[in-house]
């Protein structure tokens, strides 16, 4: 039983991480959610008052923070934020903290220790173009830019905001995938060994079905 790893990337709300979570559990590996690590540290950030746009302000939080993993929740300084980090305001700022270098460089180096050790899969924008480049097997997951942003409203209604609308998420979705995507360092794309899934028309268990019986037919 060697070690391997499966990188997941693709645009937000496409349902990468829903996926990914339900892959691990089926071949017994454990799942790393990039996104909420670069979502904990901008919830800091707002939460201390500290403007997006603060550069010096960001680098000298980002110096000061300890973001980990215990049993698939994540800590921000030693405080679990599963629920915090998945707020609207932290979805509308998080792509302009995870556009600065610094920050990046911090999340990759501990991205790269964790899926040192053990069978991983990974999802998030870069993990098969920059995190994992040797990655054993590399799935871009996709879906219509409508489906994902009714997929992202019904998500924030069942966690109980009510200030919200359907074609506002859209637009705030199209915005967050602009900026990722056209970022100068590490932008979201389609890497060329990547192997594509449109979840548009499909479910959860049809795209893990596809994903595991890619990675158990090796
Ligand atoms: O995956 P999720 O939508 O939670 O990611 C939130 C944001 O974190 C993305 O929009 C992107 O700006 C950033 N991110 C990133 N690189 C990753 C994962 C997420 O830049 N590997």
């Amino acid at each position: 039983n060697e070690k391997y790893s499966i990188a997941i990337d693709g645009p937000a709300g496409a349902g990468k991480s829903t996926i990914a979570k339900e892959v691990a559990k089926r071949l017994c590996i454990e799942f790393v959610d990039t996104g909420a690590m670069y979502r904990a540290l901008t919830y800091k950030i707002l939460k201390l008052s500290i403007d997006p746009n603060d550069y010096l302000g960001i680098i000298e939080i980002l110096t000061n923070t300890k973001i980990d993993f215990r049993n698939q929740s994540i800590y921000l300084d030693n405080v679990n934020v599963d629920k915090e980090i998945r707020e609207n305001y932290v979805s509308q700022n998080v792509s302009y903290i995870a556009s600065i270098k610094e920050v990046r460089e911090k999340m990759v180096q501990l991205q790269q220790q964790m899926a040192k050790s053990k069978s991983i899969i990974m999802d998030g924008r870069d993990i098969g173009s920059v995190v994992l480049p040797n990655a054993d097997y590399k799935f871009f997951v996709t879906a219509s830019v409508k489906e994902r942003a009714l997929r992202r409203y019904n998500e924030l209604v069942n966690s109980g905001e009510t200030n919200i609308s359907l074609s506002k998420i859209e637009s705030d979705i199209i915005k967050r995938d602009n900026i990722d995507s056209n970022r100068e360092i590490a932008p979201l794309k389609k890497v060329e060994d990547a192997y594509c899934i449109d979840t548009t028309d499909k479910t959860i268990e049809e795209c893990v079905n596809m994903i595991v019986s890619i990675v158990l037919g090796r």
